[in-house]
């Protein structure tokens, strides 16, 4: 008998919380220096039987030459490895992935410092690559300008190809630590790479031993044609922002056809939209709980926001009860920006409308309603062929996440549509997804 195909679910805090100003609600937390909080958010959450924690990350302060800055929660956040590596010591079940850039860091940084998270979990780490996004971020390495679009995404490719193998370049059991011979390691079970790319060169091998999971998780965020090919050849995990069922419904028949064509099955690849929820008594308690969190929001903080998320265009000279301007795909999130032109175009939103809809809930999709109209929405998107799974943003904490897992989750259980337990194991094993052969270890090239 097979097991029964539940929805996947991951936990976003997102800094504060996906709303703009999630962190005013009087109930929020709003400082995220403070480990017992985070502590609290990862024990709530496992509690809750989340199969993961995703910690974002960002390379620079996010609003910069703006007087929006000293208005915006998350302006200085803790490293997320350095936080997951913490979270690792007080949780046991749940996953922990982090955000790590492609254009910024090194490939053998990055595969040593989620091997390490790995060892240090139990299995547990998952690694979201990014190539970053703007050039704030570029300025603090070294850059005038970030990388261009498909370059990053070329030095990408190899970054990940570079990771994987130097995940896999010392074999699960070199470790023989033998007292009585006083051999340590198996040297025939350590290779290096010599590896010579476009972009690296890489000798290896790494000096931390094969992860538990052999590979961390693999996420990947993307949504252009170019982060799509990275997608469905390397992504264990595919995270997105959608709004609407039936291009949800498209999106991830393409991605799952295209994880086919590179040779993987199907349901080796998890897609994960995106999602937040209000929950009421009544529907009009949710509406009216959602609408009393978008007053707390500033509209320059929130038209600063969509500029952002929509490319870097400055929509702050344009009529704030005017049309959005035709936005030239630019160098910054070809995905959202393409989302949020459709969305203006088809329900014919202002920039204000569109400005406190994206900055009340992070560009994702918000589903307001009883706990039975939330759970009748997930499950209609997980039966329908839209997601496996989703990653939840609460639009602030701690209280939109326990609402959640207390009323909604409890319902999906009823209807075996999300699991009672963890599943022993690597968070690979829990999800369902294969540990990676070893390349070496299986005779395979570099
Ligand atoms: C749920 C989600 C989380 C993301 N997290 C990060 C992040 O932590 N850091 C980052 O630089 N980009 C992040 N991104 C952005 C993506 O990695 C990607 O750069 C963006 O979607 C634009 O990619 P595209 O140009 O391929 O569409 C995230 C995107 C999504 C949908």
């Amino acid at each position: 008998m097979t097991a029964p195909r539940h929805i996947k679910l991951f936990l976003f805090p997102a800094a504060a919380g996906a709303h703009v100003a999630g962190w005013r609600h009087p109930a929020a937390r709003s400082n995220l220096l403070d480990f017992e909080a985070d502590r609290r958010t990862a024990a709530i959450a496992e509690a809750a039987g989340f199969d993961a924690l995703f910690f974002a990350d960002r390379l620079s302060f996010p609003v910069r030459d703006n007087a929006t800055a000293e208005r915006s929660a998350g302006s200085a956040v803790l490293e997320p490895l350095t936080l997951l590596a913490a979270l690792s010591a007080v949780t046991r079940q749940i996953g922990l992935v982090a955000t790590a850039s492609t254009s910024y860091h090194e490939p053998y940084h990055v595969a040593r410092s989620f091997a390490s998270l790995d060892h240090l979990s139990h299995g547990r780490a998952g690694w979201n690559m990014v190539t970053s996004l703007t050039d704030a971020e570029a300025a603090n390495f070294g850059r005038e300008q970030h990388f261009e679009h498909s370059a990053r995404y070329g030095r990408a490719e190899e970054f990940v190809d570079v990771v994987r193998a130097l995940w896999d370049s010392v074999d699960d059991n070199a470790f023989i630590r033998d007292k009585s011979s006083g051999r340590y390691v198996d040297l025939n079970q350590v290779h290096a790479l010599n590896h010579r790319g476009e972009h690296f060169s890489v000798r290896g091998p790494l000096n931390v031993p094969r992860p538990p999971q052999g590979h961390p998780l693999l996420v990947q965020a993307g949504s252009s044609e170019e982060g799509l090919r990275l997608a469905a050849r390397v992504a264990d995990v595919v995270f997105t922002t959608q709004q609407e069922l039936q291009p949800a419904q498209a999106f991830y028949q393409a991605l799952k056809e295209r994880v086919v064509a590179n040779g993987r099955a199907a349901d080796q690849q998890l897609l994960m939209p995106g999602l937040s929820a209000v929950v009421g008594r009544t529907r009009q308690e949710a509406q009216d709980k959602l609408q009393a969190l978008n007053e707390l929001i500033d509209i320059d903080v929130a038209v600063a926001f969509l500029s952002a998320l929509s490319g870097g265009t400055d929509l702050s000279s344009y009529p704030l009860d005017g049309p959005l301007p035709d936005l030239t795909l630019t160098n910054g999130n070809r995905s959202k920006q393409a989302l949020f032109l459709r969305q203006a175009r088809e329900h014919n939103l202002s920039i204000r409308q569109l400005a406190i809809q994206v900055a009340g809930s992070g560009g994702h999709r918000v589903v307001t309603g009883t706990a039975e109209d939330i759970a009748d929405d997930l499950q209609r998107w997980f039966e329908g062929g839209a997601a496996d799974g989703f990653n939840f943003k609460p639009l602030y904490l701690d209280d939109n996440l326990s609402e959640f897992a207390d009323q909604v989750l409890p319902i999906l259980r009823d209807r075996g549509l999300f699991k009672h337990e963890y599943a022993d194991g690597t968070l690979r094993e829990k999800l369902g997804l294969a540990r990676p052969a070893n390349r070496f270890a299986e005779g395979g090239a570099a």
